[in-house]
């Protein structure tokens, strides 16, 4: 517990360029740990490229005959803004209530701990040896759409070669129901540039004449979707695949109340998106599109007024299967080309995508996740979709031909990539537990 609190003490946010030497620091971090846990190779793998975040890999391989798990997770983290909003600072860790509060707690130091420390306790209780065999491909660039881990597992196929890949970033359905993911969502990822005049005009001189770029951009963004949250891009639905009939039914007999989801964990008044669909199926199998911020103008104190020569808009399309990340991100720039007003020009630029995925739940190494969880919680395991995205796992199953196990212990009260994150320190137990569990029940009798 203590090396996880130092882990989330260091504040490894790859998203700012300020922050990179603690995001080194991190990664040092898991390197040593992995290390004097007795894995072998453990080393940090730099690209050559600016800007790139190292990759921890590390690896005990001496059980001939047993299974390979390549074990993935990413040691960085989101920004913690808003700051004020926290009721004990993001890195300082924080126990409340069997809840360790900090920035990554749940996404995904404290979840990539958990491999960490089941395969280290499960060193210790054999004397140095495992059930199975293990890698480690740890990277720092997943909150931030680096993708600097692609090349490296492209180029690196056989030397990563294994039977499955197990991540720990992932939530539970609720608390007490253990769960697998068998789906991501992909996304695509860039900013609407947007530029008029020359330079910023005087309202009064110019207004009436002047075309607004702020104004265009808020144009721009709200013909992307109707207010019935409809996307309005030509072509975006084609390739839409409902999920499977199974996936509705078991859906279906989840414990879900959509009005406790709304005062719990949202919190607004009224849900929203598309109609005709259900709250489950809207977040895990349907496509959206979110604007994440907008710039331009003037925002500080006081009145100023100001016609803006520029403005952007920051925004994502969360994308279903068999959507591919390339063709809307081409359908995308030309509804942005086709809305954009008079006066101004205005710009897709991409900033990172990521294909949606399906994972078998019928995989044998999904099927004994399952039932070790099974084993660590007394509870049957439930399947079930996630709206969010991990680029690696598509990848993982194109290149290395290998599924992802996604067996997750946080909960949906986490607030990750929120302020007072936070990971159940129970589940965090039993997360490890269940690992441990895992590894044995894999391991084939000699
Ligand atoms: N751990 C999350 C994925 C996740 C989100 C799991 C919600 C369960 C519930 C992951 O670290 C993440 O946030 N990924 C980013 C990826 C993006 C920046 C390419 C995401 O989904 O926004
Ligand atoms: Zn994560």
């Amino acid at each position: 517990m203590d090396d996880l609190l130092r882990f989330l003490r260091i504040p490894s946010i790859s998203a700012d360029p300020a922050f990179a030497g603690e995001v080194r620091k991190a990664a040092d971090f898991v390197r040593s740990w992995l290390e004097r846990a007795g894995l072998e190779n453990a080393q940090l793998i730099d690209s050559q490229e600016a800007g790139a975040h190292p990759i921890v890999y590390a690896d005990w391989t001496h059980a001939p005959g047993q299974p390979t798990l390549l074990l993935y997770g990413h040691y960085d983290v989101q920004p913690p803004d808003p700051i004020e909003e926290w009721i004990s600072p993001p890195f300082e860790p924080s126990i409340r209530n069997g809840n360790i509060y900090a920035r990554g707690a749940a996404d995904d130091k404290g979840q990539l701990f958990m491999l960490m420390e089941s395969v280290a306790e499960s060193l210790r209780k054999n004397g140095g040896h495992l059930p199975i065999n293990v890698k480690f491909l740890i990277e720092g660039e997943e909150e931030s759409g680096g993708r600097h881990i692609d090349r490296f597992v492209m180029e690196n196929a056989p030397a990563l070669s294994a039977d499955a890949a197990v991540i720990c970033d992932t939530a539970m359905f609720a608390p007490e129901i253990p769960s697998i993911t068998t789906g991501l969502r992909g996304i695509v990822y860039g900013e609407i540039a947007v530029e008029g005049a020359a330079h910023d005009l005087h309202s009064g001189d110019y207004g009436g004449a002047a075309p607004n770029a702020l104004e265009a951009v808020a144009q721009i963004v709200s013909s992307l979707k109707s207010r019935e949250g409809k996307i309005l891009i030509p072509g975006f639905y084609d390739r839409v695949q409902p999920p499977s009939a199974a996936e509705i039914d078991a859906w279906s007999r989840l414990p879900f109340d959509p009005e406790q989801f709304r005062e719990n964990e949202v919190g607004s008044p009224a849900l929203t998106g598309e109609l005709g669909f259900d709250v489950l199926t809207r977040i895990w199998a349907r496509p959206t599109l979110e604007v994440h911020g907008i710039r331009g103008g003037y925002t500080g104190e006081g009145a100023k007024t100001v016609i803006p020569a520029t403005a952007s808009a920051k925004i994502s399309l969360r994308l279903v299967p068999d959507q591919i990340p390339n063709e809307i991100a081409t359908q995308i720039a030309s509804a942005i080309a086709a809305a954009c007003p008079k006066g101004v020009t205005a710009r897709f630029n991409l900033m990172h995508s990521a294909p949606p995925c399906l994972i078998d739940p019928n995989n044998p190494f999904l099927t004994k996740a399952a039932e070790a969880m099974e084993h660590v919680f007394g509870k049957s395991t439930a399947y079930i979709r996630c709206g969010g995205s991990i680029p690696i796992v598509s990848l993982f199953k194109q290149k290395l031909g290998i599924p992802s196990v996604l067996l997750g212990f946080g909960l949906p009260d986490d607030q990750i990539h929120a302020p007072n994150e936070k990971l159940c320190i129970s589940n965090y137990l039993r997360g490890i537990a269940s690992l441990i569990e895992y590894y044995t029940l894999l391991s084939n009798p000699r």
